[in-house]
């Protein structure tokens, strides 16, 4: 299959499209069982990361199983932070034991080259690609800079984020420093996707809004929009862009040169549509929680979306965050059989 085949890639460029493409935020995760047996055997969350094998055939289960239309790289925002000289591990949520609390910590962070320290992931992409054979695309992705820095300094204990904060606004040349060392790191990595077979890539950024528009614009907005000005095979490998909470961010967003929006379930599509739609797509954005309810209440809340978006291409269907680890199978699967029957057109 052409690249530029695929419902996923033609939804993400606007292009017309047959019926309205779907694929989940975590598909490939906890809440299949047959994920959980392939976990077991690599041992922990990071072997089972490093594991080509294993990585791609969990990346594949969910294409079999749910039926969704494209195929996302089994692998975890924070890994390529261990070729920076980061310290980590799952338990399941991420732990680092050397986080960048100063200026001194920031200088020593390493920019690596992706082919040596992260190959893994090379290796994965290229297995995917094999073995879907062309039946799905094949997504890759990677942290943004800031949401990568909340991780970086360790903020657990802090509701209100004091380590980030006072990291960030004590002193912005420190902040930039390590939001550019993080955006090169970022480029590479996912020009490094992209060589190896990435076919959409997206660029998760879960903690920037938690700032204020114009907090957004200074500090995290010029590094989003240099990785995606700096991504190789654009026109043909779209990016997309999520912020967990960016309701207040949406035009700011749309501005980066994402060529998709991935919104989370707290905005209305179709008013996103009409503030940012001429300029891009959007992905999204049913509530993570409807795939706890009946079946026919997932159909309503899904044709609600449908509705509210109201046009027959640009919509790439997704969660508004990752699927529940407690979230029945057959629920996802019930909601990817009704977003094809309902959105399915005349050709
Ligand atoms: O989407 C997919 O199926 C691909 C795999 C994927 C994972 N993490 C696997 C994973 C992707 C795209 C991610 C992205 C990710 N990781 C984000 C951005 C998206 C979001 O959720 O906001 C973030 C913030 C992380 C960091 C991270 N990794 C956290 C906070 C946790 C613990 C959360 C939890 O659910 O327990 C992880 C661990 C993790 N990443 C798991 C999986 C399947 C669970 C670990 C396990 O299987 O043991």
């Amino acid at each position: 299959m052409n690249n530029s085949d695929s419902l996923l890639i033609r939804a993400a460029f606007k292009q017309p499209v047959e019926r309205t493409p779907i694929w989940v935020m975590r598909q490939a995760g906890r809440y299949l069982p047959e994920y959980l047996a392939v976990r077991a055997k690599a041992g922990s969350f990071l072997d089972l990361c490093m594991n080509p094998e294993l990585a791609a055939e969990v990346s594949i289960q969910p294409l079999d199983l749910m039926e969704v239309d494209a195929v996302i790289m089994f692998s975890d925002i924070l890994t390529p932070l261990m070729g920076m000289g980061i310290d980590l591990d799952f338990k399941p949520g991420p732990q680092i034991h050397n986080p960048v609390q100063s200026l001194q910590d920031i200088e020593k962070l390493i920019i690596p080259d992706p082919s040596v320290s992260t190959a893994y992931v090379g290796e994965i992409l290229g297995r995917i690609r094999k073995r879907v054979a062309g039946r799905a695309p094949v997504i890759g992705f990677a942290g943004a800079p800031f949401t990568l820095a909340y991780y970086l300094v360790k903020d657990e204990q802090s509701k209100l984020f004091a380590n980030l904060t006072t990291l960030f606004f004590n002193d912005s040349q420190t902040a930039r420093l390590l939001m550019s060392k993080l955006t090169r790191m970022t480029i590479d990595y996912l020009n490094y996707q992209i060589e190896n077979g990435a076919q959409m890539v997206q660029l998760f950024d879960t903690w920037a809004g938690i700032l204020n528009p114009s907090d957004y614009k200074e500090y995290i907005f010029p590094y989003v929009s240099e990785i995606f000005a700096s991504l190789n095979k654009r026109g043909e490998v779209p990016v997309v862009y999520y912020i967990n909470g960016g309701n207040h961010l949406l035009e700011l967003m749309s501005q980066t040169g994402a060529d998709v929006i991935s919104l989370d379930w707290k905005t209305d599509i179709g008013e996103a549509k009409r503030l940012i739609g001429k300029k891009v797509a959007l992905q999204g954005n049913l509530n993570p929680s409807i795939l706890f309810c009946r079946p026919d209440v997932i159909s309503k809340k899904a044709e609600e979306i449908i509705q509210s978006y109201n046009g027959d291409t640009g919509h790439i269907f997704n969660l508004g965050h990752g699927i529940d680890k407690a979230v029945n199978p057959q629920n996802l699967l019930h909601l990817v059989r009704t977003v094809k029957e309902l959105t399915t057109r005349d050709p």
